[in-house]
């Protein structure tokens, strides 16, 4: 998981608040403070039925369900999350302050959210009985702790470290029913794939702009997102249900929260991306392109990114977050009243995207797909 999903099934749609980012003099303690809060942009840990969960059988959709357990079980990227002679040195002191402390936070919130796959996919593994969904998890519980892994190696290098085991005890968990769980995961593994991907072929033609080596890793490393992935849309398939009928309104709806959502954290750090040579929005669309197209393979709509009212009010949500935030800063009669106008300006904005027809498309029989970004 690379993403988080927003917690707008909470109903908290209307209160869309800041990141909380990175302060001057980061310690362990405050980067596990950061990692713990729980705002509609930052990471959440979720909990399920895994009761409903371990009842999947993935008996109608084998002859995909082997052979992509079979890649995993040989574990492609096993050697992958060490650092080599390709790891360079770090100079954290010389970093432009700003981007030390947004990139920091991007490593932080990248490592909460990488952890709480990890963390949900090892509760599945524990609590499950069934052999296929048992096996399934405890891979990708594996590569996700690999992954939150190496982001703390590289946090620790600037004296900071994400106290993961603090966080499993204490972070509140969210609850999502099986289902929505899907979806948002679906989403999240793809999207992070195509984060990762489009960073990586970015800094591929543009290697000036590579002021970390951990973006070396990320070809690999979004791999593995790519597979789990492919997971979740063949457990989607396994139940037609899930991607019809009334479902394709949930479906709309995570794509919209997760798109937005994105957008509007990234919106967030615009050292760490101009320190890239990335626009944001010309990332946010290449991203959004890459995982409607992924996405066909299992889901009947994907948006329509290029309508008219699509970019505005992504706009308008990222305003209504920054102004969300600053009426927080200022507190009292005025803040509280900032908070309710930015409230509910997220709110029509997020209703505006959600509401632009989406495209139709006919879902392939065919399900499994390769990396190919
Ligand atoms: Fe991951
Ligand atoms: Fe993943």
């Amino acid at each position: 998981m690379n993403v988080q999903t927003p917690a707008t099934l909470n109903g908290a749609t209307s209160s869309v608040s800041n990141h909380g980012v990175a302060e001057e003099g980061m310690t362990s303690e405050k980067a596990t403070e950061v990692a713990m809060q729980d705002t509609l942009l930052t990471p959440r840990f979720y909990t399920t039925d895994f009761d409903e969960m371990d009842a999947i059988s993935v008996e109608s959709i084998r002859d995909e369900w082997d052979p992509l357990i079979a890649e995993m079980e040989s574990d492609p990227n096993k050697g992958h999350f060490k650092k080599n002679e390709d790891w360079d040195h770090v100079d954290w002191d010389g970093m432009d302050p700003e981007l030390r402390k947004e990139f920091i936070d991007f490593l932080i919130s990248s490592c909460t959210a990488e952890f709480s796959g990890c963390v949900l996919y090892k509760e599945m593994k524990r609590r499950g009985s069934n052999k296929d969904i048992t096996q399934l998890f405890q891979l990708m519980a594996r590569d996700e702790a690999r992954h939150a892994g190496f982001i703390n190696d590289a946090l620790r290098e600037a004296g900071i470290a994400v106290n993961l085991g603090f966080l499993t005890q204490q972070k509140k968990y969210t609850y999502f029913r099986p289902k929505f769980i899907y979806y948002a995961t679906y989403l999240s593994e793809k999207i992070g794939y195509a984060r990762y991907i489009t960073i990586f072929r970015h800094l591929q033609a543009h290697p000036e702009h590579r002021f970390h080596p951990i973006f070396k890793w990320f070809e690999e490393w979004c791999n593995d997102e790519f597979r789990h992935g492919e997971a979740f849309a063949l457990l989607m398939k396994s139940d037609p249900k899930l991607t019809t009928g009334r479902n394709v309104l949930w479906i709309k709806f995570f794509l919209t929260a997760v798109y937005s959502t994105m957008y509007v954290r990234d919106h967030q750090r615009p050292a760490f991306h101009k320190a890239l040579g990335v626009d944001t929005d010309w990332y946010g669309q290449e991203v959004f392109k890459k995982t409607s197209e992924i996405s066909k393979q299992i889901y009947p709509i994907t948006l329509d990114i290029d309508h008219p009212r699509w970019m505005p009010n992504l706009k308008r949500m990222e305003k209504a977050s920054r102004d969300m935030a600053a009426a927080k800063a200022k507190g009292g009669l005025g803040g509280l009243i900032g908070k309710a106008s930015a409230g509910t300006r997220a709110a029509m904005a997020f209703v505006a995207l959600y509401t632009i027809p989406a495209h139709k498309h006919d879902v392939p029989t065919d399900t499994r797909l390769e990396p190919a970004y």
